[in-house]
Order: C-alpha cells, then structure tokens, then sequence
C-alpha cells in the first residue's frame, strides 16, 4: 500500500511481545480494580466465575484480536475495513476507539493518584498519617493536586507512545514486571499472615453463591475483559505489531496466566488485611474506590522496612499502570495515524489532549462534581461501569462474531499456525470456542442483566 511505511514498526522480540501485551493486561485493573470487584461482589463466588471467564472467553478473544491485527497489519478501524471490505464491520473497530477514550480518562485518574501515593510515600507523609481513609479522601477530592498528577500520567503516556514501540516499553516492562511481581507476593504473604486475616481468606476462597446474580456475573466477565485488555482493539493493534513467526497461542496463554496470577496476588494483598486491620466492614469500605489506598499503607505500616517499601510498591504500581495506559493511547493514535493519515506527533498530540479533556471530568467526580451523577453514579463512576461492563463485554461479543463466522475457520487457523508451520488440535478446539460457545455465553449475560435490572 503507497500510503504505509514500506517497514511496519514491531516488537523486536518473542519475550519483548509477551511483556508489552502482558505490560497492557497488567495494570490497575488487576491491582486496584481486581480487589475491588471481588469485595463488592461476593468474593469466592466472583473468584470462580472470573476464572472462568478468563480461560472460556479471555484466551478465545485474546486470539482473535491477535490474528485481525497480524493479518491485517493495521489499527483496529482499519483492519475491520481491510478484513471485511464494505461491510460495516468497521464499526466494531470505531467503538473500540470510543472505549479507549472512556477507558483513559478514568484509568488515567487513578494513575494519577498512584503517582501523587508514590509522592507521599517517597517524602514520608504516606505512614505518618493517622487514618488512611481521611488522607485519601482529602486528597481524592481535592482539585488542584489530583489534576496535575493526571495531566503527568498524560504527558508521559504521549511521550511513550510519541517515542514508538521497541525502544521504550519493550525495555523497561521487561526489567520491571518481575520486581513487581517479587513485592506484591511479599505483600501478599504480610497480609495473609496478620491477625484476622483468615477471616479475609476464607471470604476470598470459599464461595457464597447466594450473592450472585446476573449482575455479577456481568461484572465478572466485565472485569475478565478489561484485565486481559480485550474488546476494544488493544491487542489489534498490538497484533499488528507482532512478528509473523510468533507462536500466538503460547503467547496468548502466558498473557492471560501472568494476568489472572497478578489479580489474585493483589487480591490476597488487600482482602484479608481489610479483614486484619480495619474496624469497619468489607462492604463499607469496598464502597469507594480507594481500597488499594487506603488498606495498603496500613499493611506497610505494619511491616519493618514499610517505608522503602511502600516507594517502592507505589513507583513499580505507576510503572504498571503506565504501561497500560500506553496501549490505550496507542488504539486511538494508530487510527489516528493511518486512517487520516497524520503524523505519529500531531496523532499523539491531538489523542492525548481530547482524552485529557474527558479525564478531568473524572478525576473532578470525586470533588467539585461529586454531585453531578447520572443513574446514581458520577462521571468516573459511568466511565468505569459502562467500559468494562458494557462497551468491553458487546467489544468481545463482536470480535469472537467477526473471526467465527465472517473471518472463518480456515483464515483463522492459518494465521494463528502461521501459515501451517504450527499444528495442534488445540486451534480447532479455540475455533469451536469462539464461533459458537464465546457468543452464546457473552451473549446470555448481558442481555439476561438488561432483562433482569437494566443494564446500569
Ligand atoms: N488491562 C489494563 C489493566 O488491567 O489495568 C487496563 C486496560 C488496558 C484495559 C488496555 C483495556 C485496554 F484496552
């Protein structure tokens, strides 16, 4: 094609792949949002349908989105369009742009006050401060100071993303991740042993399926494709990045392991320490969004070295958070870039200040618009629910509709085989999955919770 680079940009190894796809999945949304699902929805019985989310519908679309972008060696828009030529396929690609604007501007919130965490931790205010909540909530609701740190994360997410794929991300998740990783299970090890905490474990690991409702069940697959960065033309667009001869489904299967690994690592970290250390219940303080906030720095509080560590665990938590908003600004910066042509600069610029625009209506929810609400629930609150739970989920269900029966079989398996070169059994099995059983099952939670509450 005259108007595309001869040499497409791609990630320069197999490793170099798995991190930024796994550098994606892994963010705030294990971390932060993981734990906080779980508590309000149960627990054990959340657990178990999240899993299984995960490995019928998480692995399936994760492979498709993969292959449409290794095939077509565009953005998410662009390869509906080349894919699937007149058709309005290309829709699907359009509402995975409108999503990463949603997903940013909240998500970008919250990365904002990681970092404002990682201030207050590294200059000692975080562990002197006597109630937790009360310094969150101050700071939450404040306007300046939450503001500004949104507007960091923005600015460098641009720079990242400004910079390209190889030299950046590929470098420093691989260094990175691991050391994450280390903390959150020495975390995890603190809380699961304090006083109490097997109160926590217990509300974790046994299910009560008395709470679960279709609600739930749409929350859980929500949070399955919003952890695994599915349904909206991330993992398109990072496809189109991959190397031909990478072994997809291995890839596809170390993603989605080191993600769900991660949420539940986060949510031993928090759920039994609430258990251990705070004297009011599960679901009062699971109300806000604060819990990693607000819990966690009484864990290091209890822990020797709980000062270095709490530097620590809240740079290496930007850090994730960081490589995830990465790959939201690069959906709409490659669709921005190839399909109206603009240079990867003015793309950035223009990606990152709309999103921006949007962000500071989420990040004000908590303060000077915590009373503008729409179905009871304020701007961040509409952005979070509504991109995991409904643009996400509809997202999925489109993408497994598209490879099963308009990409098909044949075209699928030889993308993902790479051309035949890979045999397994396993390729038809994934197939069977995504045309038939994905859609049915995607397909029956959100309308089954349309029917039974309304979908808000
Ligand atoms: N998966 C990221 C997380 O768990 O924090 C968030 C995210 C990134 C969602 C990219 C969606 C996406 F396309």
């Amino acid at each position: 094609m005259a108007n595309l680079p001869l040499v497409r940009d791609s990630f320069g190894s197999r490793f170099g792949v798995v991190a930024a796809a796994a550098g994606s999945a892994v963010g705030l949304g294990n971390i932060w949002r993981f734990p906080l699902v779980t508590t309000q929805n149960g627990g054990g019985a959340f657990l178990l349908l999240y899993i299984g989310f995960v490995l019928l519908i998480g692995i399936p679309v994760m492979m498709s989105e993969f292959a449409i972008g290794r095939k077509a060696q565009l953005n998410a828009f662009g390869s509906f369009k080349k894919l699937a030529p007149n058709t309005p396929w290309f829709l699907v690609g359009f509402m995975g742009i409108l999503t990463a604007f949603a997903i940013l501007a909240f998500y970008s919130t919250v990365a904002g006050w990681t970092l404002e965490y990682f201030y207050q931790a590294g200059t000692g205010k975080l562990l002197m401060a006597e109630n937790m909540e009360k310094n969150f909530s101050e700071f939450s609701s404040g306007t300046y100071r939450p503001l500004i740190w949104q507007l960091v994360v923005m600015l460098i997410t641009a720079v990242v993303v400004y910079a390209g794929i190889k030299k950046g991300i590929e470098k420093f998740t691989k260094v990175l991740m691991p050391v994450l990783v280390f903390l959150i299970m020495l975390l995890a090890l603190r809380s699961i042993t304090l006083n109490g905490a097997m109160q926590g474990i217990n509300y974790l690991f046994l299910p009560d399926w008395s709470v679960v409702n279709f609600r739930t069940v749409l929350m859980a697959l929500g949070q399955a494709a919003f952890s695994l960065s599915i349904g909206m033309g991330t993992l398109i667009t990072y496809g189109s990045y991959i190397p031909k001869d990478n072994n997809l489904l291995a890839t596809t299967t170390q993603v989605a392991f080191t993600d769900t690994f991660i949420a539940i690592l986060s949510s031993l970290m928090v759920v039994p320490a609430i258990f251990a250390l705070s004297d009011i219940t599960v679901s009062e303080l699971s109300a806000g969004p604060g819990l990693v906030f607000e819990v966690l720095p009484d864990v290091f509080k209890s822990i020797p070295g709980g000062s270095i560590l709490a530097v620590i665990f809240f740079a290496l938590l930007s850090v994730a958070a960081l490589t995830s908003t990465i790959s939201v600004l690069e959906v709409v910066v490659a669709w921005l870039k190839e399909e109206l042509r603009l240079s990867r600069k003015s793309a950035t610029a223009i990606a990152a200040v709309s999103i921006t625009m949007l962000g500071v209506l989420a990040t004000l929810s908590f303060g000077e618009l915590s009373g503008f609400t729409i179905f009871g629930k304020t701007i961040f609150g509409i952005l979070d629910y509504t991109s995991a739970n409904i643009l996400l989920t509809f997202g999925a269900l489109f993408i497994v509709v598209f490879v099963g029966w308009k990409l098909g079989k044949s075209e699928f398996i030889l993308e993902i085989s790479n051309e035949g070169t890979i045999k397994s059994y396993l390729f038809k099995v994934v197939f069977f999955i995504i045309r038939y059983i994905a859609p049915v099952a995607i397909g029956i939670v959100t309308i089954a919770t349309f029917f039974v509450r309304g979908i808000v």
